[in-house]
């Protein structure tokens, strides 16, 4: 029976169309609210508010369940990698072992940049935030691959995903390196993803860097558990440019600065720097958790709590495991994860969290994984980044491939000043 709304404003009613999901969620669709009664809605945040319909990633924030293509996300790190699972993301479907050599061997094709690319980062202050040049830099990619920014036919958007995947880790390998004033390492066609990614950025001239199967496993699942998830801030970002018809490049370019934010990709890195200062004496577990309840400290319990998940956030649960499994590797323990785990301990028995659903987010032990294979804690968001982009790309496909693509253009409520005159400056006193 489809199920009925309507709207009452004053004596007239107003009925409502119910939009229902493959998944059963429910939206009133309010598409001619504003031409039927006048009113528009206010949602900040966008807490109540469907952006778009999307077949891409489904998740259930109260039994925290995320869903790539309507594959589980415990599937896929246990069974796929990360370039198999962006092809998924971006094409729909896991592709067949012909379509994995071949997006395999674009990958490969497309790692290396234009040589005068190089003389960018020499404008950089060694001291730039590594997601700065990151922005400015896919931004710049574009520039030398004008065609694809705007890929038009099936095959330049299989190009332009490669090209952009596969460039993302010789950038920020690049980056990397220009800020330690070593010399660039270029990919080698030999190495897989992760292994490319670490090579490029730990090996020296004179001595080639080999990851442990452990340390690459353990990245390539993190950057799954990055991949894509729904219509979150930079990847809303991502489909806002896309609709006003700009390039993949600059859409992505402008994800990148969205998902810096601390609230979002940066809480990585804020995660770590909170946890080494409660290391460092300044503060202690408990000192911490009562801090971030004081709604005027300012203080957040960085890499907790969640718009979506009022659960355990399924990625930062197997992303705890995985921090256990790379220490044993890399035969190091680090403090950092104990304080971590102390902090989760008092803070799912507090009242305050518990009364508002806040969890671990994928956020919370990700550093720890990060700071144990090497990258420095400001790369984080990069890394981040990295996983991020397959969806991205594929956002930005069902963006503008949809058939109810306009661009994206919210109202607002005016609370500003009514009318008034212009004053001549010599009657202002
Ligand atoms: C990511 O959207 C996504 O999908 C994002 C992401 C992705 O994959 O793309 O999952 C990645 O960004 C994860 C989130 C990383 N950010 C952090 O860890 C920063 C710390 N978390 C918070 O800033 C916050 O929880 C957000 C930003 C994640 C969510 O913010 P909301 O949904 O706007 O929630 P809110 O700020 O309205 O908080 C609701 C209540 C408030 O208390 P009351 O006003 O009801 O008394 O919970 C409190 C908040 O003060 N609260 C926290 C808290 N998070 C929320 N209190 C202390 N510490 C926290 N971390």
């Amino acid at each position: 029976m489809n199920e009925k709304a309507v709207l009452r404003l004053g004596d007239q009613d107003y009925p409502l169309v119910i939009t229902v999901g493959s998944e059963g969620e429910k939206a009133i669709d309010i598409s001619s609210l504003r031409a039927d009664t006048g009113y528009i809605t206010l949602d900040p945040g966008f807490a109540n508010t469907g952006a778009c319909e999307s077949g891409i990633t489904f998740i259930q924030g109260d039994q925290g369940i995320l869903r790539y293509r309507g594959i589980p996300i415990e599937q896929l790190v246990q069974h796929s990698r990360f370039i198999e699972t962006a092809y998924l993301l971006i094409w729909g479907e896991l592709p067949t072992p012909k379509q994995m050599d071949h997006f395999s061997s674009l990958l490969t094709q497309n790692e290396m940049l234009h040589e005068n690319m190089k003389h960018h980062f020499e404008g950089f202050p060694w001291t730039s935030h590594p997601m700065a040049m990151l922005s400015a830099m896919i931004n710049a990619l574009s520039c030398y691959h004008p065609v694809l920014s705007a890929p038009s036919n099936p095959s330049q958007v299989e190009q332009a995903a490669a090209t952009l995947m596969s460039k993302v880790r010789t950038l920020v390998a690049f980056s990397y390196k220009m800020v330690r004033g070593e010399p660039f390492i270029y990919p080698s066609p030999k190495r897989r993803y992760v292994s490319n990614l670490l090579h490029m950025m730990f090996s020296q001239p004179e001595e080639s860097y080999e990851p442990s199967p452990v340390v690459t496993r353990a990245v390539d699942r993190l950057l799954i558990l990055h991949a894509d998830h729904e219509q979150n801030c930079s990847t809303s970002t991502v489909r806002m440019v896309a609709s006003s018809g700009a390039n993949l490049f600059a859409s992505v370019s402008a994800g990148i600065c969205a998902l810096w934010g601390p609230r979002h990709g940066g809480a990585n890195q804020a995660v770590i720097e909170m946890l080494e200062e409660i290391h460092a004496g300044g503060m202690d577990a408990r000192q911490c958790v009562e801090l971030a309840k004081k709604k005027d400290s300012g203080f957040r319990l960085m890499g907790f709590g969640h718009r979506v998940y009022k659960n355990y956030d399924p990625r930062a649960r197997i992303i705890k495991s995985d921090c256990d499994k790379v220490l044993e590797e890399l035969g190091c323990c680090d403090p950092l994860l104990e304080i971590a785990r102390e902090l989760e301990e008092i803070a799912l028995r507090d009242e305050y969290f518990i009364e508002r659903k806040l969890y671990p987010n994928v956020d919370f032990y990700s550093g720890i994984i990060l700071r144990a294979v090497g990258v420095p804690k400001n790369m984080f968001p990069v890394f981040f980044a990295i996983g991020r982009l397959p969806g991205w790309i594929a956002h930005w496909r069902e963006t503008t491939e949809s058939r109810s693509n306009r661009i994206d253009r919210p109202r607002q409520v005016y609370t500003g000043p009514n009318e008034r005159q212009y004053v001549p400056l010599e009657q202002r006193c």
